[in-house]
């Protein structure tokens, strides 16, 4: 359990919270584009990027927008969750590294700017060359904003949306850069319409993260099919209704699930045989045609049998 040290908020409907541990000890590592689980007082769990000083090894910050049509985990971190208050932490896990490169785009849509933090800093740290597109709402809503302005002058590039508009993808996007990484975090619109303007680009020059699940599409096998246990020696059946992560569940398999809508990344298992039907948010392209891993918690079989590592 990490107590919330402190709890301000960072722009309209933006707070950031800033975790502990109690008796003021180390806490695990992480690099710029983790996250970790949040499980609220009443068990809700919801996952938040990491957004504060990776080198700061006492403290965890977290930005948590206020979402009128959540599920109702942001709302108890706004109205009932206060400095002192304790909170379970799973992670951190990374689903949305940093790699190497000479220069960086970061694209950030609203709250999509917090795994973007971190990476902002390790670039400057690096001596990379960066730039920040950086849309909102408004200028209120947009958190972090003027800091980023402030320390970082023309590398970024506030567009508040009432102001200018939507972004300018086809300009920013429009030339492909060799040795440049774009990196972009924000509402699905915004990572479809990236996706579409980086059609062009280098292979893996784009790299996306979702807070939200991809509109599932309907299994390609929708019959039962069979999941092999390999290091367990049991073998479980699948049946249309249920998914795999549940039917390891009835078989007394305790596998570690936190979003459970495949965007989290923290039911990642290794595949050993078969072809997954990969559903999940998280993984990249050529990740998922290595086939050698899948999400359980909403992957399936593309054929009558998968062999885990379980
Ligand atoms: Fe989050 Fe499976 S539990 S990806």
């Amino acid at each position: 359990m990490l107590v919330v040290r402190n709890k301000e908020a960072v722009a309209e409907g933006v707070v950031s919270l800033t975790l502990a541990r109690p008796d003021g000890g180390r806490l695990p590592d992480w690099a710029p584009g983790s996250h970790i689980d949040l499980i609220l007082p009443g068990g809700v769990t919801r996952q938040y990027s990491l957004c504060g000083d990776r080198w700061d090894a006492h403290a965890y910050r977290v930005a948590v927008l206020r979402e009128p049509d959540g599920r109702g985990g942001s709302a108890q971190v706004h109205d009932r969750l206060a400095v002192g208050d304790l909170v379970g932490v799973g992670g951190p896990r990374n689903n949305f590294p940093q790699v190497p490169s000479h220069g960086f785009l970061f694209i950030a849509g609203g709250i999509g700017i917090t795994p973007l933090l971190p990476m902002i800093h390790q670039a400057e740290l690096l001596g990379a060359d960066w730039q920040l597109l950086y849309g909102g709402r408004t200028r209120a809503s947009m958190a972090f904003a003027d800091d980023l302005a402030r320390a970082h002058g023309e590398r970024v590039h506030l567009v508040p949306e009432d102001e200018y508009g939507l972004l300018d993808l086809a300009s920013w996007l429009g030339r492909a850069v060799p040795d440049r990484k774009v990196y972009c975090c924000g509402p699905a619109p915004l990572l479809a319409a990236v996706e579409q303007h980086c059609a062009h680009w280098p292979a893996h020059s784009l790299r996306t993260e979702r807070f939200t699940a991809s509109e599932l599409t309907a299994p390609v096998h929708q019959t039962p099919f069979e999941v092999e246990l390999r290091r367990t020696g049991r073998t479980v059946t699948v049946t249309p209704d249920i998914s795999v992560l549940q039917a390891l569940r009835g078989a007394g398999v305790d596998l570690l699930s936190s979003c459970e809508q495949g965007t989290c990344g923290t039911c990642l298992t290794t595949v050993l045989d078969g072809v997954p039907d990969h559903r999940d948010s998280v993984l990249a392209d050529h990740q998922r045609a290595a086939n050698d891993c899948m999400f359980p918690c909403v992957s399936r079989s593309r054929g009558d049998r998968l062999v885990l590592d379980l």
